[in-house]
């Protein structure tokens, strides 16, 4: 999970203010070499220790700004660091703790939370502002024709553009300003229908490389296995929609993404739809109130064998330069539970230390830029236990690297998954609150067995649920406004 990168320093350049500081030093301190030059070189040494003072200020002051302008440019769209798509990568994605360690420069999503105000406040604001501008200025979509590139390019800006325009009345015209040049990005680099329609399922070409296990081996519970059938119309895998007007995953919904949710019970693809249909059209609700009114488990829903696995796959949605929402099959992540166990648990909600919080194991796949660009195993790198990062998925909206607040720092991915997942079996299935409900009257219950019906509805109550946000509607006015 660890991705080397080069940094380019302004610093290098040799025409920088702080080379020319430290040649100017080096003269200064040159031996004196005779007795009669003696004097003359003490009288010398004073003035001289004067202006290596000032000129070690001067030098530190000179480093620092030059520090405070490093560029941390990974090489993930082209192979030279400086160029302006990598540099304008860097700018966006990269962020540097207090002691100088750079984390984010190929994170699945920007570390950015609600809270943040770097790219909004003083140099990130004005050095964003600075390779947006010269992105724009110099054409740059036109430097990187290949449409899988463009197109994770696209996704990335995109998720800037949303973070940045946050329903908040912090920073109006900082956010402004950074969304109406990633507004213009973002259409610039935008690929045509065609061009979309045209990028690889990238989930299949992970499962052709065959470099990852095939299968959960309950001997080895912590090897990553991703199952080749997962989207085989009548394999196993029930891909699991209720057809109702919002997307199933609605607490993943960022409208940049189709989530995908499945379900597979040990005995195949008849047992899974019989325990689907039967939870579906039973009378148990998934949950009840208590005479608090207290949101409990209910604990009288249907319950699954052990040996159920689950799986939630994430794939991009682009935008055309209509701003047309497509979807593609480029596979961002893929998160598995199996559940080895099933232990009776209690009615508590995310019951982390309960007694069924042993009963499953956790994976995880994601997708690495350069992976991904040059054609290794669809994109997808395997999370193993033990790996860290900063967690931007449901937080409390605090920066991680705002030295004002007691921060969480990295934390353990796959430990994580407890946290929301350590109920009893079913109970732990966050999305049977959405796949549960009755569907829609025009779906029936008839095609819920279908995958590519489903798959199909999920992206279109997506792209439809995305339509009506702020984000996308502020998007749509610059781009309306760029026109006219
Ligand atoms: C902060 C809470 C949270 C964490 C942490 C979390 N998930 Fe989830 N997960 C959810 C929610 C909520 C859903 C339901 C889909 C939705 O509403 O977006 C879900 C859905 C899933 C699903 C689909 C089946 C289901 O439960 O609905 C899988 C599989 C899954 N998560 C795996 C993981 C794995 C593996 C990890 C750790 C790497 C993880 N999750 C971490 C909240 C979380």
């Amino acid at each position: 999970m660890k991705l080397a990168f080069s940094v380019a320093k302004k610093s290098d350049a040799p025409s920088s203010p702080a080379m020319r500081t430290s040649a100017k030093y080096r003269s200064l301190a040159r031996p004196a070499s005779s007795e009669s030059e003696g004097w003359c070189t003490a009288l010398h040494a004073m003035a001289i220790l004067a202006i290596l003072a000032s000129v070690a200020a001067l030098c530190a002051a000179c480093l620092s700004a030059a520090a405070e302008h490093r560029v941390a440019a990974p090489a993930i769209f082209d192979s030279d660091p400086h160029h302006i798509w990598n540099r304008t990568y860097g700018c966006l994605f990269v962020r540097k703790s207090a002691d100088g360690a750079e984390y984010g420069a190929d994170a699945l999503d920007p570390l950015l939370w609600y809270e943040t105000r770097h790219l909004l406040t003083s140099d990130s604001h004005r050095r964003a502002l600075a390779c947006l501008d010269e992105f724009l200025r110099s054409h740059a979509e036109r430097t990187v024709q290949d449409p899988l590139k463009r197109a994770i390019f696209q996704r990335d800006l995109w998720a800037i553009f949303d973070w940045a325009a946050a329903v908040t009345d912090q920073l109006p015209r900082e956010r402004r300003e950074l969304e109406s040049r990633l507004a213009k990005a973002i259409r610039r680099v935008a690929l045509t229908p065609e061009q979309v329609r045209a990028l690889r399922d990238t989930y299949a070409a992970a499962v052709a490389a065959q470099q990852f296990a095939i299968a959960y081996d309950p001997h080895n519970p912590r090897q990553p296995f991703l199952p080749p059938d997962l989207f085989r119309g009548d394999g196993p895998w029930l891909c699991l929609s209720a057809h109702i007007a919002e997307p199933t995953a609605i607490t993943h919904f960022s409208g940049r993404s189709r989530f995908l949710v499945f379900i597979h019970l040990p005995g195949g693809r008849e047992e899974t739809l019989a325990y689907v249909r039967k939870l579906r059209s039973g009378s148990e609700p998934p949950m009840i109130r208590n005479a608090s009114g207290n949101q409990l488990l209910n604990l009288a829903l249907p319950q699954f064998p052990f040996g159920t696995q689950v799986a939630l796959v994430r794939q991009v949605i682009l935008l055309d330069a209509e701003g047309k929402l497509l979807p593609t099959a480029l596979t961002e992540s893929v998160q598995l539970r199996v559940y080895h166990a099933i232990t009776p648990g209690t009615p508590y909600m995310n019951y982390i230390n309960g007694p069924s919080s042993r009963d499953q194991d956790f994976f995880e796949f994601r997708m690495s830029r350069p992976e991904l660009f040059a054609g290794r195993n669809g994109g997808l790198v395997a999370v193993h236990p033990g790996d860290l990062e900063f967690a931007t998925f449901q937080t409390h909206g605090m920066d991680e690297f705002d030295p004002k607040h007691a921060l969480t720092g990295q934390t353990d991915i796959l430990r994580r998954c407890l946290g929301c997942h350590s109920d009893s079996g079913i109970h732990s299935v966050q999305s049977r609150l959405q796949w549960m409900k009755p569907p829609q009257p025009a779906a029936g219950q008839s095609i819920l067995d279908a995958l590519d019906a489903s798959i199909q509805w999920e992206t279109d109550v997506t792209v439809a649920h995305k339509r009506h946000e702020a984000d996308f509607e502020l998007l749509q006015s610059l781009w309306r406004a760029e026109r006219e």
